[in-house]
């Protein structure tokens, strides 16, 4: 966004453009932009429309306060979920910190959720046009410039440090340290003598986790949304929003047949390398290395994986498996897949599921070869 049309959308002079677009049942559409250019100069009107639709997209990450704040779209993507963001401040509160200096600050999610903490923040951001919507977002100054420039002096004081590092190509590419904005050789070492988190998407290599640097692997409502990386010493999955956590212990879970009650651990606890640890508390096994589902003949409960009951264990073959949805009147399959090569919506559409009955199929190689577990879910 021009750096120009940014200060215009966040100053008072915006607010009736603001309000005509947000009033517009659809303000992607042809009819709102006509609407609006009628009051509004042409980039004036798209640039509120576009705000009202950002703004509608922006309520399941900020909830209310979404009505208020000001995104763009690359800055909405990019922003943390409010819950994840407010974990993570309370975490900086309860290890004693008052200050924070959030090195790349985005549009802001981050560092709101410091000061609804009750931090004070420093908040530096090198877009300009991010930094005068991050401002407006936060109701304080944002120092617009290069976050290795700054953070030295910034840091002086004896703050604790929070950086959110944009990765300069797509998601899903090979990863790079030299992908990070600010680099993230810079960003992990403000760590080293000082509280602090960086944050890091949740594929983040282990091999890229420098040494002494701990990390937390995070789910929101079982979506994984982040490694954060941090100056203490600690390795766990945690479960927003409840905050259950669960370290990662070093312990290895057993490889085993499969069993009355299957577990599918959240994907945090996957992608940590906690299973082993989860394995142990529910006395429970893996079919095979590497992949992440846990067996048991007696069922615990746990907020750690979804339960479920296996009710029948066929062969993973595609005739007996269209067969058995044939004669059980399936309609409605859901297929879970791991270590097995196949796509989960090609096969289902192969198995041509018809009929009012509902199943869920589990498909995963077994000491004993590859297998089809029928499941009932119990949690
Ligand atoms: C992933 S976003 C931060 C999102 C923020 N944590 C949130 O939840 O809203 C990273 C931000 O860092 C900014 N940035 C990139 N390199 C920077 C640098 N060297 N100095 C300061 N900011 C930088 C980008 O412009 C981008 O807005």
């Amino acid at each position: 966004m021009d750096v120009d049309l940014a200060h215009w959308l966040v100053s008072a002079d915006a607010a009736p453009a603001l309000a005509a677009a947000q009033a517009e049942p659809d303000p992607g559409s042809l009819a709102a932009a006509t609407r609006l250019r009628r009051d509004f100069a042409p980039e004036q009107a798209a640039a509120a429309l576009t705000q009202a639709g950002l703004r509608r997209r922006a309520v399941t990450k900020f909830g209310a306060a979404a009505e208020r704040l000001f995104f763009t779209p690359d800055g909405l993507e990019q922003a943390t979920r409010g819950e994840v963001a407010a974990w993570r401040a309370a975490r900086y509160v309860a290890a004693g910190a008052t200050a924070v200096v959030d090195l790349g600050c985005g549009l802001g999610a981050d560092a709101l959720a410091f000061a609804a903490a009750g931090l004070t923040v420093t908040a530096v951001e090198a877009d300009p046009a991010t930094a005068v919507l991050a401002a407006a977002n936060l109701g304080q100054e944002v120092i617009c410039a290069d976050a290795t420039d700054v953070a030295e002096s910034l840091l002086a004081s004896g703050a604790a440090v929070f950086a959110d590092p944009a990765r300069r190509t797509g998601a899903g590419r090979t990863w790079r340290v030299a992908d990070f904005s600010p680099p993230f050789d810079f960003a992990t070492g403000l760590l080293a003598g000082r509280f602090g988190c960086i944050k890091a998407a949740p594929g983040l290599p282990s091999a890229l986790i420098p040494e002494g640097v701990g990390a937390t692997w995070v789910s929101h409502h079982g979506d994984l949304v982040e490694t954060s990386l941090w100056s203490t010493d600690e390795r766990a999955a945690v479960l927003l929003p409840a905050g259950d956590r669960i370290e990662v212990s070093g312990r290895r879970a057993p490889v085993g047949s499969v069993a009355q009650y299957l577990y599918e651990p959240d994907p945090a606890v996957i992608r940590s390398q906690a299973i082993g640890e989860l394995a142990h508390r529910l006395q429970a096994h893996r079919p095979a290395d590497g992949i992440g589902y846990l067996f048991s003949d007696e069922v615990r409960p746990t907020v750690f994986a979804h339960t479920f009951e296996v009710i029948e264990v066929l062969p993973f073959d595609e005739r007996r498996l269209r067969a058995w949805v044939r004669d059980q009147g399936v309609g409605t399959l859901e297929i879970k897949v791991r270590g097995i090569d196949v796509d989960p919506a090609a096969l289902r559409r192969r198995l041509r599921p018809s009929g009012a009955g509902v199943a869920t199929v589990v498909l995963t190689p077994t000491p004993e070869g590859a297998r089809a577990l029928v499941v009932r879910r119990l949690n």
